[in-house]
């Protein structure tokens, strides 16, 4: 089999650093390098050592003086909203109903599927993202499509179809019956296939009918190993909206518990809104909030208590939510985070933390960590070549630079998807 070698400045993360700076929890090796067989990192070290691990026929692809990092993860995206990004003015329910729902309807189209599909996973290639966790639309053929699309690239990605009965218009509602059957179909199709899993996918609570949420948790109980993903706490209107729903429900988190929707694969989006009970009964179950900066301030939702939610033993994975988020570039998604973070307290996001966050700790966030996010031998080669240096602003800030976390911290505020030379997945090189 064909080995390959990357030249580079190596930093891959061991464990979460501790703040402010801690040198320990990282390892960076100046003349780096990985080789690359197979898809997987096969050994790692100076590019000496590695060099002389490899055949003489491996190739030597040289990227100094950039970065190499593992691959960036996205746990919270929606693909159909790929033309939804940048809709003006509304807060969530106004926004779901006038841009959302709407452009989610057009997915009913399998054509239409299969060129977004293409066109999303370009966008993320091209900003460093080597896996994403993806709600699809309502409808099979966009669960199909992403997946698709996935496998032809040969990415590690979870996902799954929305399941949505109700209080959405009918070219994007299911049914209780139809919403099971099309997810145990793709189930069947592509949980475990090549890199992909399967994640179901009540898109909320207001959303769903009680009778679709027994289907939801069937479907749980039945699939122990698939994902779920849902939405939480996101907005003051949604809450009152889903208690007068759920009108016995203890509180929003209540819901979905009763409903066995609650484990350690769980990804829920945004909490930003959460009571005590909710926040103990997150931690009973282990289940991820994830932080979503982009998207909350720009759907004006309000503040993650990231600081809180840690300190209560919270796993908490980071994401775009692209297309309420702004951006397909983690490295904008940790400079928003950066500056959400610096209005709730003095507790500001180190970039050492910042960087273990969009790959290493969203990795453990999924439980995917001995695969993906980082560069350890035995672990896939999806990998991102990062350039401090890619725009005059960022060169000329590099001038004074002194060390990796103050570089790394020019990477977080100032780049997106410029500074992205080269993005490896499976150890092939994907940018267009
Ligand atoms: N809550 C339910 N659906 C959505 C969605 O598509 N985006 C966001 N941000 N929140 C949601
Ligand atoms: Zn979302």
């Amino acid at each position: 089999m064909a080995e390959t070698i990357l030249r580079g400045r190596l930093l891959t993360f061991l464990r979460e650093p501790q703040m402010p700076e801690d040198d320990s929890a990282h390892l960076y090796i100046e003349d780096g390098a990985l080789l690359i067989e197979g898809g997987l990192i096969k050994a790692r070290g100076t590019f000496e050592h590695v060099q002389a691990e490899a055949s003489s026929e491996a190739i030597i692809k040289d990227h100094r003086p950039h970065l190499l990092v593992p691959g960036l993860i996205d746990t919270h995206l929606h693909f159909p909203q790929v033309q939804v990004i940048a809709s003006w003015g509304a807060q969530l329910l106004d926004w779901l109903e006038n841009y959302t729902f709407p452009a989610e309807a057009r997915y009913a189209d399998p054509e239409h599927c299969a060129t977004m599909a293409a066109r999303f996973f370009d966008e993320i290639i091209a900003n460093g993202t080597t896996t994403t966790v993806a709600y699809c639309s309502s409808h099979k053929s966009s669960a199909d499509a992403y997946f698709a699309e996935a496998e032809r690239r040969n990415m590690r990605v979870i996902g799954g179809k929305v399941l949505m009965d109700r209080n959405a218009p009918e070219g994007v509602r299911d049914t209780p019956q139809s919403g099971y059957d099309d997810s145990k179909a793709l189930i069947a199709t592509w949980h475990g296939k090549g890199r992909a899993h399967y994640a179901i996918t009540p898109r909320f609570a207001i959303t769903s009918t009680p009778a679709q949420m027994e289907s939801a948790q069937a479907l749980a109980a039945e699939h122990p190993d698939c994902y779920i993903q849902t939405h939480l706490d996101e907005n003051h209107a949604e809450i009152e909206q889903t208690m007068a729903l759920y009108p016995d429900a203890p509180d929003y988190l209540g819901i979905y518990e009763q409903y066995g929707l609650l484990r350690a694969n769980a990804l829920l989006g945004h909490c930003i809104h959460m009571q005590t009970r909710e926040i103990d009964i997150l931690i009973e179950t282990d289940a991820r909030p994830v932080f979503c900066p982009t998207s909350n301030l720009f759907l004006g939702s309000g503040l993650f208590d990231y600081e809180g939610l840690r300190a209560r033993g919270a796993t908490c994975a980071i994401a775009t939510d692209i297309g309420g988020g702004t951006s397909y570039s983690m490295l904008r998604t940790l400079h928003e985070g950066y500056k959400a973070l610096a209005t709730r307290d003095d507790t500001k996001m180190h970039p050492l933390r910042a960087f273990y966050w969009a790959t290493l700790g969203n990795a453990l966030a999924l439980g995917l960590e001995d695969r993906i996010g980082t560069l350890d031998v035995g672990s896939e080669a999806d990998i991102v070549v990062l350039d401090s240096a890619a725009t005059s602003a960022m060169a000329l800030r590099m001038e004074t630079c002194q060390s990796l976390s103050e570089e790394l911290f020019i990477l977080q505020i100032m780049s997106d998807d410029r500074s992205v030379a080269e993005t490896y997945v499976a150890g092939v090189p994907m940018k267009k």
